[in-house]
């Protein structure tokens, strides 16, 4: 990396960063900007030469994460491979499944006993010793990049565990430390702040303040009471998580999830999430990337309404370098509401309004996660279908623990607040989809319907328009994990239903179609071989959602001005549906193909959870490249 190259850089950013700066640490900004350049400078520097090279060839090749082929892969380390070495020999099986992002969880070492699942981090440069060493890391993800596989992990920026090095001296008495983390000297602070804060983990840790006695203090906890909530209006947490991204960065992250972003800034009287501040924060932090690593891009993961989701992007008054990739939680949840309803008209209204990605950035699209569902249904979107938004969220959650008459969902309760109403889901896919419902009544036909509405979700989230991430396990129809509720550190956290370990048996079976790993497997392979081939579904093209004519049929178009339409089609029903001939008009009257390989004879019709992609590129393909 050359000197011109970095002051290159830091010319580039210098405006974001100090806007940004200026906005979170008005009269600091200058001396807090230097610092983060400083050290920003010393990173580039620090580069590996192959990191090097990747980012000489991103800041040509600047759409590399927009590619109609990406596809990612969510996972925890353990779970995956046992170990850094396991997850190493996994390569081959994500290779065959056409994944070329892995997100990999519960890397960095954990507190001791329960760590929320490896996010209340003790040190955010080693990985876990029950995984392997620094040097085990730093390879996987120069194998993984060797086989075109990019790494993302998490940087858990809003908390450190009560056990990291920080939180230790900060309990010693060192004032550096304790003025990293939010604390107060008696209730008068939490209380005010509790009259607008919600809980988020209202039964495994109710409140958002935790008395430390060697402290003689509140300390802000919004996750559990192990997790700290760092303060960044100090600037100095700013410039310490700098470094911790940094560090991530040169160890050839190329994907930098900011977990829990919304909740980094906290005000008096509001809900202290999505606050303009946090904003500020992703936009520094994208900064420092931008001079060190400008191979490295930011994944927003907040899980917020639909009015509040864009911005994580850049979409301001005025736009701007913010994260590169943001969760679009509405398209999961409008997925699975879809579903449970056997009506697309909620999902129509909600997702149609939702603005565009701005230039340069898109969403990751998923159907599950390591986390709850929340059933980030808007009062708003529900009263403009004439639906009651308070009992639609109710439906969904007793729908999806299996409570509603005819249900086919066998997922759990999580978080279940009486005095709000509100109540999160827990679940693998499958067994939210019916798989779990089918096998449990030794019923083919409903597995069938589960599987089917699997894959339906996942072409929702593979043609939506984004880089789709599967959750490890769902390329093969996995179900819940019942062993982890014996573990009393788990027991009361039913997330953990949805966390199993790989299954080595379903992995062998996925060749054969007469299992349920088999047709779910050969699903996935169709559309991660339908996404590469439908260039529409680049990220610089936009999404249209459409009123299809039918209440049960999901309407969507891409556009592209390079290379034209692309119409999706799902009849999130079982029964048979017509779509009006209206919906076609997007296509131009082109010849098309249907790029999941159904049948074009009869367009208008879609039997019980079809789907198609209709596209006019895909005719043209062995035409030389435009
Ligand atoms: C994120 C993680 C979740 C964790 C929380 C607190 O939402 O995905 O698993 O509990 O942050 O770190």
């Amino acid at each position: 990396m050359t000197d011109m190259e970095v002051r290159a850089r830091v010319e580039d950013w210098h405006d974001d960063l100090a806007s940004a700066l200026a906005g979170l640490y008005p009269g600091q900004a200058q001396a807090v900007g230097a610092a983060v350049v400083a050290r920003a400078s010393a990173a580039a520097r620090a580069r590996t030469a192959a990191l090097v090279a990747l980012d000489r060839e991103r800041e040509r090749d600047v759409d590399w994460y927009l590619r109609p082929g990406r596809v990612g892969y969510a996972a925890y380390a353990d779970r995956l491979g046992g170990d850094l070495q396991g997850v190493a020999r996994r390569i081959g099986y994500l290779r065959e499944l056409g994944v070329d992002v892995l997100h990999l969880m519960s890397v960095l070492r954990g507190r001791a006993g329960n760590s929320d699942g490896g996010y209340a981090i003790d040190d955010y440069r080693r990985p876990d010793p029950a995984l392997g060493t620094l040097s085990d890391l730093e390879e996987l993800i120069g194998s993984l990049r060797d086989a075109g596989i990019s790494t993302c992990l998490d940087l858990v920026m809003n908390h450190t565990s009560s056990d990291h090095e920080w939180a230790v001296r900060a309990r010693q008495g060192s004032a550096y430390h304790r003025g990293l983390y939010l604390t107060f000297p008696d209730r008068t602070g939490p209380d005010d702040y509790e009259a607008t804060l919600p809980e988020v983990f209202p039964t495994m840790s109710p409140g958002n303040f935790t008395w430390v006695e060697q402290m003689q203090a509140w300390v802000w906890t919004t996750f559990r009471e192990f997790q700290w909530d760092l303060n960044w209006a100090n600037p100095d947490v700013l410039v310490e998580m700098t470094d911790v991204l940094l560090h991530l960065a040169n160890l050839g992250v190329e994907i930098v999830r900011l977990d829990a972003v919304a909740f980094t800034w906290k005000r008096l009287g509001t809900n202290s999430q999505n606050q303009p501040e946090a904003h500020l924060i992703a936009q520094a932090l994208r900064a420092a990337l931008g001079i060190a690593a400008p191979a490295s891009i930011l994944l927003a993961e907040a899980i917020v309404g639909p009015d509040d989701l864009v911005p994580y992007l850049g979409e301001h008054e005025r736009q701007r370098r913010e994260c590169q990739l943001a969760y679009h939680n509405q398209l999961m949840v409008q997925g699975w509401s879809m579903l449970a309803s056997r009506d697309a008209r909620l999902a129509t209204a909600a997702l149609g309004r939702l603005p565009q990605p701005p230039a340069g950035t898109t969403w990751l699209t998923y159907v599950r996660c390591h986390d709850d569902i929340g059933w980030a249904v808007s009062d708003l979107d529900a009263a403009s279908v004439g639906w009651d938004g308070r009992a639609h969220r109710r439906f969904l959650a007793q729908f999806y623990r299996g409570d509603f008459p005819m249900s086919f969902g066998r997922g759990t309760a999580f978080s279940a607040n009486p005095q709000t109403g509100d109540e999160r889901t827990c679940g693998m896919a499958s067994a939210l989809c019916g798989v779990a419902a089918g096998l449990e009544a030794g019923d083919p036909a409903q597995v069938g319907q589960g599987t089917a509405r699997l894959l339906l979700l996942y072409a929702l989230a593979f043609g939506f328009g984004g880089v789709p991430m599967i959750y490890m396990g769902d390329e093969l129809g996995l179900g819940d994990d019942e062993t982890n509720q014996v573990d009393p550190e788990r027991a009361g956290d039913s997330r953990w239903r949805h966390r199993p370990a790989m299954d080595e048996t379903q992995m062998s079976e996925r060749h054969d179609p007469h299992t349920v790993a088999g047709t779910v497997w050969a699903g996935f392979r169709r559309l991660v071989e339908a996404r590469k081939a439908c260039r529409s579904l680049h990220g610089t093209g936009t999404v249209e959602v459409l009123d299809s004519g039918h209440p049960s049929v999901f309407a969507w178009a891409r556009h592209h001005s390079r290379y034209g339409p692309m119409l999706g089609l799902a009849n999130v029903s079982e029964t048979t549906a017509y779509v009006s001939p209206d919906v076609l008009a997007v296509l131009d009257l082109r010849p098309i193909v249907d790029l999941l390989g159904l049948e074009t004879s009869d367009l208008l019709r879609l039997g019980p959870f079809a789907v198609r992609w209709l596209s006019a590129d895909g005719l043209y393909r062995t035409a030389p490249a435009v």
